[in-house]
């Protein structure tokens, strides 16, 4: 089969662990006789520097054309005093948007291996944790209506949701629910907020369409305090951009290891847009230091969910698993008696084990 894919390495660490998940896509490209078709596109801060925009038409034409997206990282200091519409942070978002990806998956998953680097009490995790964050990506408080007052005094920035916007995300968490424990938790700020009792109503809607699976409400603020006092009642949590974005970046911090987590980005075709769920991390850019374990992973989604190659997705999981039972470690989530590894071995060594 040929995949073909847009590459977007991106800022700071982002060319560093992209390499790396080009790497493992071409030993399962081997394994499997797949075809793979790359093209590379300017996104972020190298774009404003390169062709003075964040987000050049030609990388959104392109990622269009292809069939899915595989992004490193984009931001840093370089560019942090650059006006909203013109920081690096605007790319991610005009891909989003001009996309059409709605549906964000981002899995915390507590590998054993790394049991260690929880920041939780060994009770509250025994069994280990497994959820997925289901986030809403295109609407919301991101893309409503922002501005300021003539002087300049005043600001503004608007949440706002469609029926429309809040089913077709709902399904998704519900199909996925159907697919792990049967299990949903809707998580909202149905108190204060009227879009959030517009989302509360659509999910119970939408909930009968899908009688097996449990689903419950719980306000933000106390979705946050629950992750940490007792993060295994969660499965699947699906909620609004905003709230989706604080909760995955909590839940990727009690598993340990944010260097450790994938994402996608989805929408009803099988075409998504794939990366790291942590940032570009110029402090270590170029140094051969960064974790390339959730690059890798989100390749693995990539397969999985644009390419429909469950097998291939598996090798790479399972590659990963056995390179961490080897004991090889990157230093975000080096521990005592670990080899440590920069993020070219770490690669190399998840390819050689696929
Ligand atoms: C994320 C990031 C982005 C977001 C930023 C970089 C725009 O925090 O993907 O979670 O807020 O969505
Ligand atoms: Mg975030």
């Amino acid at each position: 089969m040929k995949l073909k894919i847009a590459v977007i390495p991106g800022d700071g660490i982002g060319p560093d662990i992209v390499a790396e998940g080009i790497k493992v896509l071409g030993e399962v490209a081997k394994k499997f006789n797949h075809t793979l078709d790359f093209s590379f596109y300017l996104a972020g801060g190298v774009a404003i520097d390169s062709v003075g925009e964040p987000l050049p038409e030609s990388t959104l034409l392109g990622c269009a054309d292809a069939q899915a997206v595989l992004l490193g990282s984009v931001g840093g200091p370089k560019w942090d005093d650059l006006k909203g519409d013109m920081r690096p942070e605007k790319a991610l978002l005009g891909l989003r948007g001009g996309l059409k990806l709605f549906c964000n998956l981002r899995p915390a998953i507590l590998y054993r291996q790394l049991s260690e680097a929880c920041p939780l009490k060994d009770h509250i995790i025994e069994g280990g944790l497994d959820l997925m964050v289901v986030r809403e990506l295109t609407g919301g408080i991101y893309f409503g209506d922002r501005g300021r007052n003539e002087n300049g005094t005043r600001a503004y920035d608007t949440m706002a949701y469609s029926e429309l916007e809040v089913e077709r995300i709902a399904r998704k968490a519900f199909e996925l629910a159907m697919k792990r424990k049967k299990k949903l938790m809707s998580v909202d700020k149905a108190n204060i907020l009227e879009s959030s009792r517009l989302w509360r109503s659509v999910v119970n809607r939408v909930a009968t369409e899908y009688p097996l699976v449990t689903v419950s409400h719980m306000y933000v603020d106390n979705a946050a305090m629950q992750l940490v006092r007792n993060p295994k009642q969660f499965d699947v949590i699906v909620t609004t951009n905003m709230f989706g974005d604080i909760l995955s970046d909590e839940a990727s911090m009690i598993t340990g290891s944010i260097g450790m987590l994938p994402s996608a980005s989805l929408r009803e075709d099988s075409f998504g847009m794939y990366e790291p769920i942590h940032g570009s991390a110029p402090d270590i850019a170029g140094q051969d230091k960064a974790n390339p374990i959730a690059t890798i992973l989100s390749v693995a989604m990539m397969l999985r969910h644009s390419f429909n190659l469950e097998e291939e997705a598996a090798v790479i999981e399972t590659a990963i698993s056995k390179v961490l039972d080897d004991g090889y470690r990157t230093l975000d989530i080096m521990s005592s008696q670990m080899h440590p590894v920069g993020t070219k071995e770490m690669g190399s060594l998840i390819a050689q084990a696929i």
